[in-house]
């Protein structure tokens, strides 16, 4: 039996599109408000540079959005942005930010990103997840890239550099990836101990691609050209 059920919830250039609806995930007590006030702002030197590689005009989907912000600074650069997460308190967050703040342009989906099925293949031209694939199950990193790829040319992922430079940001880093709970922790170790993005990418044999290191090499951001 699939863990999943299924809801209609996007409407998309007069299409219906239906996306799975996760419906065991627990979410974590710091997602939503906490979450903004804490690591947003931490994040906003990451989503300038996400900004600064989208061409305008464009059209992108953001796998594990998280509170929104990243999808809120694009939205005057792009034609169409859609965020899909899969925790109900960062979906509900970034939703009621998303009316709030008039930003007419963007949804935000309540599924899980790597069951968008009925996205047509090509429906956007960027997917971008921005440190997501090191909390995730090692599992589920494959699936969710892979579907990324099909849903758009451009791929862009930004998360932890794999090894870890020996800094104290990298240590910090590890630090907070520990606070954030057991089970988050040990998928942040089988990211780190699998390679990280660039092993990922090379499960895809992806060709073409660029990378750009920041925050004392901690970051980085991997794109398909
Ligand atoms: C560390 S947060 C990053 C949020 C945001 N991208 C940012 O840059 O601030 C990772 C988010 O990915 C979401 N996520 C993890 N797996 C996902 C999946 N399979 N589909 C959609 N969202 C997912 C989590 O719920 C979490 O909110």
């Amino acid at each position: 039996m699939r863990e999943m059920s299924l809801v209609v919830t996007y409407h998309r250039q007069n299409n219906v599109v239906e996306i799975w609806m996760p419906q065991k995930r627990k979410d974590h007590f710091y997602e939503g408000w906490l979450y903004h006030i804490l690591v947003d702002p931490l994040l906003r030197r990451v989503h300038r540079l996400v900004r600064s590689q989208v061409k305008p005009g464009s059209t992108l989907i953001d796998i594990g959005c998280g509170t929104g912000e990243l999808l809120f600074s694009l939205a005057d650069v792009c034609s169409e942005l859609v965020g899909v997460e899969t925790s109900k308190r960062m979906w509900s967050f970034a939703d009621r930010q998303a009316r709030a703040r008039g930003f007419n342009n963007v949804q935000i989906l309540f599924g899980d990103g790597a069951k968008l099925e009925n996205f047509l293949a090509g429906s956007f031209d960027y997917a971008i997840a921005c440190m997501v694939l090191h909390e995730m199950d090692a599992s589920q990193r494959l699936p969710l890239l892979k579907e990324m790829q099909r849903l758009a040319p451009h791929v862009i992922l930004v998360d932890y550099r794999v090894p870890p430079p020996a800094n104290l940001a990298a240590a910090m880093c590890r630090f907070i990836e520990r606070l954030a709970g057991r089970r988050h922790f040990r998928n942040y170790t089988s990211f780190i101990n699998n390679g990280g993005l660039l092993a990922l990418y090379e499960s895809f044999s992806l060709s073409g691609r660029m990378e750009i290191t920041l925050y004392s090499r901690c970051l980085h951001l991997v794109k398909t050209q």
